[in-house]
């Protein structure tokens, strides 16, 4: 963007233009709210972290937003269109692809029928999606017709994430995508992370590894006890001893 008075370049804000909004969302699974007045944005080519200690809600508030479970307050919003009514599988047509941590991917199925299961609600252009993910994703091209069970943990992570972008989503939720992978593999999910940051999806990302995320982070949210604690540029945060402190030491 150019300052037309000027000339000069002007930053843009982070979240100047979010795609995505959850606004005072509280939500539980039946007893006590388990997240209380949560607030979060994400942009289109910006990846949004939510960080926190174990039990902080990350997982929750990534299921509200993915209509798993419904809010009890607050609303969620894409596109300025409320999202609140909709099932889960309405969410995918509206552009929401979710991968949670367990469970993504079909062990019996073979990574061409993973990715075909993933684009369930698309009416044509299937098998042309699947191929173009194949050109993102290598590793999957060499094994379409093998059992998702027979991949390396670092593969399955991959036809997980492959899967989810099937649909063309404009905004992507992942709930640990690097949980448990070797560091080679860690760095390569976050290399496709940032390839499909960059074609213009919201990347909204719940992880474990603070200081690597926020390497990468556009923006970070920080949840403690339910609720947002602390949010800020991925740099900035980095650089906030007081949440080195609090956070970083475990990754
Ligand atoms: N299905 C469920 N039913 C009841 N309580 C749940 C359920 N899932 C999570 N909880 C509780 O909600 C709280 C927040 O859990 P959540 O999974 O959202 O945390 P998290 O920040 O993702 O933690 P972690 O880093 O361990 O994945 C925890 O106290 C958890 O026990
Ligand atoms: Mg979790």
């Amino acid at each position: 963007m150019v300052d037309n008075q000027v000339g000069l370049p002007v930053a843009v804000a982070p979240h100047a233009d979010p795609i995505l909004i959850a606004e005072n969302v509280t939500a539980g699974y039946g007893g006590p709210p388990v997240i209380s007045d949560v607030n979060l944005r994400a942009a289109r080519g910006e990846i949004t972290a939510i960080l926190g200690p174990n039990g902080a809600g990350k997982s929750t508030l990534l299921k509200v937003i993915a209509g798993v479970i419904r809010p009890t307050q607050g609303t969620i919003s894409l596109r300025g269109e409320d999202l609140s009514m909709l099932q889960p599988q309405e969410l995918v047509r509206t552009g929401l692809s979710y991968i949670p941590q367990v469970a993504n991917v079909f062990p019996s199925l073979t990574v061409y029928e993973n990715l075909e299961m993933g684009g369930y609600v698309l009416r044509t252009g299937v098998k042309e999606r699947a191929e173009r993910l194949c050109e993102m994703f290598p590793s999957l091209k060499a094994c379409l017709r093998r059992p998702a069970r027979t991949l390396s943990g670092g593969e399955r992570r991959m036809l997980a994430i492959a899967r989810g972008l099937m649909v063309d989503p404009s905004v992507l939720l992942l709930d640990e995508p690097t949980a448990g992978l070797a560091p080679r593999f860690v760095q390569s999910v976050w290399e496709h992370l940032i390839a499909v940051k960059d074609q213009g999806v919201a990347v909204v990302i719940v992880e474990q590894n603070t200081r690597q995320t926020l390497t990468y982070a556009t923006w970070a949210y920080v949840m403690a006890f339910g609720r947002n604690h602390i949010e800020g540029n991925g740099g900035d945060l980095l650089n906030d001893a007081a949440l080195v402190d609090a956070y970083i030491g475990k990754g």
